[in-house]
């Protein structure tokens, strides 16, 4: 059985048919590109990915594990999670600086365990002041590597977009999803910023060997990048395989086009 495994994910909104039946499998440590024309689906895959779309059919498959249609009961606490995405639109908290962006959601995770845990208010206090020194390290590495270790206390607006797509891959990277996705990373930033960004996630897939599920319009970063691509129309796959495949022997007419489209 592959790492991820998606069996005839369907998602309407009303009556309009977004994800017509989308299968794909990729393995451990892959990186998969899913690439297509505006409107075609993949931010709402990647969503209906990240549970913030419930699909209205199919399955999600992580390490064996279905996390779709969820086991999980409304209002339970899952320590661990299974996607974490990367929004075009970086989606940091304004009010908090780059670290704290980071250590928000990792504090408020160790406080909502210690009291599951039942741990008594001061022994909690304690513990807590702990944690949040360890998280606040943690973070300070994840900063570092991601090159922002002079920016670690800069607010969201005193960063470049750049810096802030940074911070927030380092963000999703803290809270140790198996997977991460990427909605198309670089598109809402300048073209000199782009390069940093892509650097990044490219060091990513080096040095951490997280399996990847990367939306872009850059045909040469996904070429380069991918184990696996999947070309999407009109709410199905349309083509997926190796990027040599798709890539340089697409058999479709309608990767063929887009293709065409991209390269004039
Ligand atoms: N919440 C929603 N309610 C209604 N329709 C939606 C909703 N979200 C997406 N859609 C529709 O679903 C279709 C696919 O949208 P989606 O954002 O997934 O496309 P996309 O491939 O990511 O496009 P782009 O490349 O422009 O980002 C569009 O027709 C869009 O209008
Ligand atoms: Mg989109």
């Amino acid at each position: 059985m592959a790492f991820l495994e998606v069996k005839n994910l369907t998602k309407s909104f009303g009556d309009v048919e977004v994800l017509k039946g989308i299968d794909v499998a990729i393995e451990k440590g892959e990186v998969l590109s899913v690439i297509g024309s505006s409107g075609n689906g993949k931010t709402t895959f990647l969503r209906c990915l990240n549970n913030l779309e419930t699909p209205n059919g199919g399955e999600i498959i992580v390490d064996g594990e279905t996390v779709f249609p969820s086991h999980v009961k409304e209002g339970e606490f899952s320590e661990k999670l299974t996607f974490g995405l990367v929004f075009q639109g970086f989606n940091l908290f304004p009010q908090y600086t780059a670290l704290q962006n980071l250590t928000l959601a990792l504090n408020a995770r160790a406080e909502i365990r210690l009291k599951k845990q039942k741990v008594g208010f001061f022994d909690r206090k304690k513990q807590l002041k702990l944690i949040k020194k360890e998280n606040e390290e943690y973070a300070l590495d994840l900063l570092n590597s991601v090159g922002l270790s002079d920016k670690v206390n800069y607010y969201p607006c005193q960063l470049s977009g750049g810096q802030c797509q940074r911070v927030a891959i380092a963000r999703a990277m803290a809270l140790k999803p198996k997977i991460l996705c990427f909605d198309e990373p670089t598109s809402a930033l300048d073209p000199e910023l782009t390069g940093e960004v892509l650097k990044v996630i490219k060091e990513l897939k080096e040095n951490s060997k997280i399996t990847m599920v990367i939306v872009t319009h850059e045909m040469e970063f996904a070429k380069s990048i991918s184990d696996k691509v999947l070309f999407m129309a009109d709410g199905k796959v349309c083509e997926f395989g190796t990027p040599e495949e798709v890539f340089d022997n697409p058999k479709n007419e309608l990767t063929k086009q887009f293709l065409k489209n991209y390269n004039e």
